[in-house]
């Protein structure tokens, strides 16, 4: 089934690298609306259950460490098949991988730093976007 919304994150290297207006910009020009948005910054409480999935693999470590640094910028983006469009306009994990003018390409230092979030499922989707955005009337 086509999905209409995925949850994304700008991570902390993109903040600090001054690359927020930028990879909005290319997120609203490949057709992504953006329906909730905010900028915070995440507890080692957060991050550890928002990656739960790899609390066991070997960089989950050094991953909340990553995200918890400093202030991401959280949003709920809107599109026909919204999941899979914004997997493909990220790019791969490792940006080596990444396609050309992918956000990851651009704007990823490495397989660890990789500027951006995206849902991975329509589940996921719906409890990323809760996990940052719950009590609000859209969701
Ligand atoms: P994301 O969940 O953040 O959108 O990334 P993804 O689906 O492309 O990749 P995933 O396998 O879910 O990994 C989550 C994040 O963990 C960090 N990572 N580091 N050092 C490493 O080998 C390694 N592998 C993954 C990355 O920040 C990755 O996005
Ligand atoms: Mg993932």
């Amino acid at each position: 089934m086509a999905t209409n919304r995925t949850f994304t994150m700008l991570k902390p290297d993109s903040i600090e690298k001054g690359y927020t207006g930028a990879i909005l910009e290319k997120i609203n020009a490949a057709g992504f609306k953006i329906v909730a948005m905010k900028m915070t910054q995440m507890t080692k409480r957060d991050a550890e259950n928002f990656y739960a999935i790899h609390k066991d693999r070997p960089f989950f470590g050094e991953l909340v460490e990553y995200m918890t640094r400093g202030p991401i910028v959280a949003a709920v983006l809107e599109k026909d098949n919204a999941v899979e469009d914004f997997r493909v306009l990220i790019g791969a994990t490792n940006p080596e991988e990444a396609a050309e003018g992918t956000i990851r390409k651009l704007y990823a230092a490495s397989i660890g730093e990789n500027a951006v979030h995206g849902s991975d499922s329509d589940e996921n989707a719906a409890i990323e976007s809760a996990f940052h955005f719950a009590g609000r009337e859209i969701f």
